[in-house]
């Protein structure tokens, strides 16, 4: 008997699937409500964090980890602001309320969910180290603009699981995912990422991540450099096969317009790069945080 051929799903269909049936955590969007007050959001923060137990354990972890270099465990939220500040704090909580969208792992061929956080942490630890080579400051959002930039590959995986499956084994067979995935549904994971993400309201700069990290050329001109720090990551951790490896071909057009937006040269991604080992093994926790369940 042969198998009945998959059907490519309607864009708008999808979505408006995805966004009827899911939503971002309730207490990610309150985080994502506070705002960068910081004097009234610390109070507010604690708040919305301390009704999640397995949250607020979580999210302690994650800053006592080593990555963020604090000179002795914090064992409180309110500590870990006075010594990361409130928005550096909030960048990780976003992190971490997002984290179970990454469990449940059920391998598809070589593709693991544990290894799209495992690639997604890698490229927020990677994009901090450019952006503090290019001095712009993006410490209080990289973090969870890292996680969430691949956010389309979570939900085609989730809400077009049977397409995911064939996008996989197409993909064993393609430079880049965005070429098995036009294949298969006829749109990418960043457009669709891009549209889930305007549904649920996320902000501008998560958006345009989400929709740009492979295209920083499109990328509204306010957010270039952000996007290009952002493209640069996901590039080199595709190179250094940390994680799930999506691209295994460089758009040279794109990367070399990336570089060009930070006044970066070849031999600075080449430090960069050098530093990575130092930079794991400090985050070996945040790398690993999923699968410690
Ligand atoms: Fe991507
Ligand atoms: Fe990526």
């Amino acid at each position: 008997m042969q198998a009945t051929p998959l059907v490519r799903p309607n864009m708008a269909a999808t979505i408006r699937k995805i966004t009827s049936i899911s939503t971002l955590p309730h207490v990610t969007l309150e985080i994502l409500k506070l705002g960068n007050n910081s004097s009234s959001g610390a109070k507010d923060m604690e708040k919305i964090i301390q009704t999640d137990a397995a949250l607020t354990s979580k999210l302690m972890k994650m800053v006592n980890s080593a990555h963020f270099s604090l000179r002795e465990p914090v064992l409180n939220i309110r500590k870990a602001i006075v010594f990361l500040g409130f928005k550096v704090v909030k960048d990780i909580a976003l992190a971490a309320s997002v984290c179970d969208l990454f469990s449940n792992d059920v391998p598809i061929g070589s593709y693991r969910r544990t290894d799209l956080w495992r690639h997604s942490v890698c490229v927020a630890i990677a994009a901090k180290l450019i952006a503090q080579k290019t001095k712009l400051n993006i410490q209080d959002q990289v973090f969870s603009t890292g996680i969430l930039h691949d956010l389309g590959i979570i939900m085609i995986d989730q809400y077009l699981h049977s397409h995911f499956i064939k996008i996989m084994e197409k993909h064993e067979t393609t430079q880049n995912l965005g070429e098995a995935e036009k294949e298969i549904l006829g749109f990418t994971h960043t457009q669709l990422g891009a549209e889930v993400a305007t549904t649920w309201k996320l902000p501008e700069e998560f958006l345009t991540v989400i929709e740009n990290h492979h295209s920083p050329i499109k990328a509204k001109e306010k957010y270039r450099k952000f996007v290009s720090i952002m493209h640069i990551a996901d590039v080199i951790i595709n190179g250094q096969k940390v994680g799930f490896v999506a691209e295994r071909l460089i758009d040279a057009q794109q990367f070399n317009f990336a570089l060009t937006q930070l006044n970066f040269r070849k031999k600075d991604i080449g430090i960069i790069v050098a530093e990575l080992p130092h930079e794991f093994e400090k985050a070996k926790d945040l790398i690993e945080l999923v699968e410690d369940k």
